[in-house]
């Protein structure tokens, strides 16, 4: 179905319902699509086509001859189209920003910020990918030489999330296509516009065709040929634990190289010396951005009972203060959840942790706006008896629990299959330490509710995965490392 300018875009040709092949867009030979809806009302914005398993091994293929002439390239060279890309994504991101919310539902302000934030991993990585430096080793034996030279890791395929749609997309492809390797990406079907939209900018900044491409489909048949098809030498996964051990499983036969960012039951403590002004504000930050909708949100709120009933007082003014409704408001700060089963996910857990004790401060109501709009809730005397202390909850809601001894609390904290984000919110030098290295967790915030950037490796640990995006550490997972021993004498 042609649909004129639904989204009012300025470039309107960024919106394409089409997968993106060889640099161009593409519908499926069966005429199959999946419709894809706006989360705020309903409605519909477009379909993009169910590929064939044959269609997405001609993608590998087509990739796979790419990479050749793409790894040939100076490190020079990549750069330059990479940051010519992102200077378009820069010119259009407004439009990227509307795409991005009429398909995911964050407010446009979050999904202008998430543009600067997927174009600030492409700028990274272009400059990283000139500072691939391999080694010399001091040899053992006097007639040899040891080197490591460091090559890109070959053709790279992933799936990308919707709760970023673009952000997550760029901090896969922009490692793998600065260090010479190139990508397949299957974006999640609730959110592929936004992707599809950087091909078309791809194509205007010169990257040639197959270096990257964008396979739309049914998750189960794309992710088969991503994990099976032993052209592919590394495969990129953002989602959830349970998902990611089956693609992990998938990819055994073919022994590739894997990374993982997955679930999190993030921890967020604050001691009774914090700051409480911007303790509140930090909680803010880290579980409402998205609706509550990010693998990093603060899902256990451990509160010291000093400052317990002082927080949650200052806490809940500004929590009442957040607008809710359509992102594509310039107002809105909370947006619609994902799904109708991200819905009913939140209300089961909230009704689990009321009945067994919880006590609702604030919120708890389907907004008026949407049926998918939960209104910014909190929920005091939270504990591990009830369901939402071992599940990602994924939504607005704030779940307190109370405090009154340091290793208890690290105790409490680290008792979780999961291990990607934790905080802490502390003035103490010496508790800091011990925190921040007794808190098992990829990734720790000290007095900051927000620590995602490019510069720094993200990641977890435990059951929340493997592998970093981001920084120096984000690049070497396209990478293989190569000995080479030379016999000199
Ligand atoms: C995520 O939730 O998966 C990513 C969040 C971020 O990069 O800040």
């Amino acid at each position: 179905m042609t649909i004129a300018n639904p989204l009012k875009l300025k470039k309107r040709d960024l919106f394409k319902q089409a997968s993106f092949i060889e640099n161009e867009f593409k519908i499926a030979t069966s005429g199959k699509v999946i419709d894809v809806c706006n989360p705020f009302n309903g409605d519909f914005i477009g379909s993009i086509p169910s590929l064939s398993k044959s269609e997405i091994e001609h993608a590998v293929g087509c990739a796979v001859t790419a990479q050749k002439d793409w790894a040939k390239k100076t490190a020079f060279e990549r750069a330059k189209i990479l940051h010519t890309w992102a200077d378009l994504i820069d010119t259009y991101k407004e439009d990227l920003a509307v795409i991005m919310t009429t398909e995911q539902g964050k407010p446009i302000k979050e999904a202008r910020s998430e543009i600067d934030y997927a174009n600030s991993y492409i700028r990274f990585f272009a400059e990283e990918g000139k500072r691939i430096y391999g080694d010399t080793l001091p040899a053992d034996k006097d007639e040899l030489r040891y080197m490591v030279l460091k090559q890109p890791v070959g053709v790279c395929a992933c799936i990308t999330p919707w709760n970023f749609p673009t952000a997550m997309f760029a901090r896969k492809v922009a490692p793998a296509l600065a260090s010479g390797s190139v990508m397949l990406v299957k974006p999640a079907s609730q959110t592929p516009f936004s992707a599809l939209a950087l091909g078309v900018l791809a194509v205007q900044a010169g990257l040639p065709k197959g270096v990257f491409q964008v396979v739309t489909g049914k998750a189960d048949t794309v992710g088969h040929v991503f994990t099976k098809d032993e052209r592919i030498a590394k495969f990129s996964f953002t989602g959830s634990t349970e998902v990611g051990k089956n693609l992990m499983a998938q990819c055994s036969d073919t022994v590739k190289k894997i990374s993982m960012e997955l679930g999190g039951n993030a921890p967020f403590i604050v001691f009774d010396d914090a700051d409480l002004d911007k303790a509140t504000d930090g909680l803010i930050a880290s579980k409402y951005r998205n609706a509550g909708q990010t693998c990093v949100c603060a899902n256990r709120v451990y509160l010291h009972k000093n400052i317990k009933d002082e927080f949650i007082k200052i806490y809940k003014e500004k929590v009442e203060k957040l607008v809710v409704g359509n992102g594509l408001d310039e107002k809105t700060d909370i947006g619609p959840l994902i799904n109708q089963d991200a819905m009913d996910k939140a209300l089961t857990l909230m009704k689990d942790a009321i009945d067994k004790g919880a006590t609702l401060i604030t919120g708890g109501q389907i907004h008026d706006s949407s049926k998918l709009c939960l209104t910014p809730t909190i929920l005091d005397n939270v504990n591990e008896n009830m369901d939402m202390a071992s599940t990602e909850i994924f939504a607005p809601i704030t779940a307190i629990y109370q405090f009154d001894d340091e290793n208890d609390v690290i105790r409490r904290a680290n008792d979780t299959i999961f291990g990607l984000a934790c905080y802490f919110y502390t003035n103490d030098l010496a508790r800091s330490w011990r925190l921040s290295e007794q808190l098992e967790y990829g990734i720790v915030g000290q007095n900051t509710g927000l620590i995602s950037s490019a510069v720094a490796p993200f990641g977890g640990i435990k059951q929340s995965g493997f592998g970093r995006e981001g920084s120096k550490y984000g690049i070497e997972d396209y990478l293989n490392v190569k000995y080479w021993a030379v016999n000199v004498g």
